[in-house]
């Protein structure tokens, strides 16, 4: 039987384990998802530990997905946007992977949002908002990035200097995202706090496609005002599935099931 594990903390409430093992019980694969919650001093002889006694794959979220970095060989993808969430053990060290990139890029080619030659806003300047930020910028999408703390905003900015990312604090959201084809939302604003929203309403519009990162609750405040303005709204659990599905296909080599996948999950949200 393969053993594949979540690393974070807290990790009791990850609806990860029920979206891979239904998507192992669809392939027929002798596996097992579990999570873990090692100590955060002991992160390194948790990823050796795990190579050692023939743990599958991991996968890893807050607070562990920078900690991590020191601890396996990243791809180039999770060297630029500096964090990991997928691991994969084959021969040699561990290899750490970053599929909340493809997350986001997966989600819009779902709803056929075309990405390349568009002109992108992302709101949000930690973890989410430096995956999404690298994944619209690779992608060829002209990306502004807008945060509260607008200096957190322009390092992140600076450190992708080479994609042509810009950058600026909340305020510029009015002038930008009028001439945007596609917003993301990568704060934590909505998030168990159903009516409020990190973009005023009054500047979304038709043309827009919107990502909100946050998935609890699923119809966001920004969602919402999307759908109001005849935006094309693509929900958060459609980011979660994909950077799912991605890492299964890193640790199984086959293409996942991503209809059982993405079943699993919006059952339980
Ligand atoms: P994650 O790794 O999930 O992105 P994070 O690194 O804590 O989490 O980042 C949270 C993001 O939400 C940040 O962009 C944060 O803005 P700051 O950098 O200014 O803190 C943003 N955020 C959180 N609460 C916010 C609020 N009430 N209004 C605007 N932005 C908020």
């Amino acid at each position: 039987m393969d053993v594949y594990g979540l690393i974070g903390r807290p990790v009791e409430h990850s609806l990860s384990p029920p979206m891979h093992e239904a998507a192992y019980e669809a392939h027929s694969l002798d596996a097992r998802y579990v999570t873990l919650e090692p100590d955060p001093d002991r992160i390194g002889e948790a990823v050796a530990g795990a190579d050692a006694i023939g743990v599958a794959g991991l996968n890893v979220t807050v607070p562990f997905k920078q900690d991590v970095l020191p601890h396996v060989e990243p791809t180039p993808t999770a060297e630029a946007v500096g964090a990991v969430n997928t691991i994969t053990f084959d021969d040699g060290a561990p290899e750490g992977h970053n599929t909340d990139v493809a997350g986001v890029v997966r989600a819009f080619a779902h709803h056929d949002v075309e990405i390349d030659g568009q002109s992108a806003v992302v709101v949000g300047a930690g973890g989410a908002g430096r995956a999404a930020t690298y994944a619209l910028a690779d992608a060829g999408a002209e990306t502004f990035v807008a945060n509260r703390t607008v200096e957190r905003a322009e390092a992140l900015a600076a450190d992708f200097s080479a994609l042509g990312v810009d950058a600026g604090g909340l305020a510029a959201l009015d002038e930008r995202v009028p001439e945007a084809d596609i917003l993301v939302n990568a704060t934590s604003v909505g998030m168990d706090a159903p009516d409020t929203s990190p973009v005023p309403a009054d500047v979304l519009h038709e043309e827009l496609a919107v990502l909100d990162a946050v998935y609890s609750p699923l119809r966001t405040k920004l969602l919402r005002d999307a759908a109001t303005a005849g935006a094309e709204t693509v929900d958060g659990a459609w980011m979660l599935l994909y950077q799912g599905v991605a890492a299964f296909e890193r640790w199984t080599g086959v293409d996942a099931p991503v209809a059982v996948m993405n079943e699993s999950l919006r059952d339980r949200l």
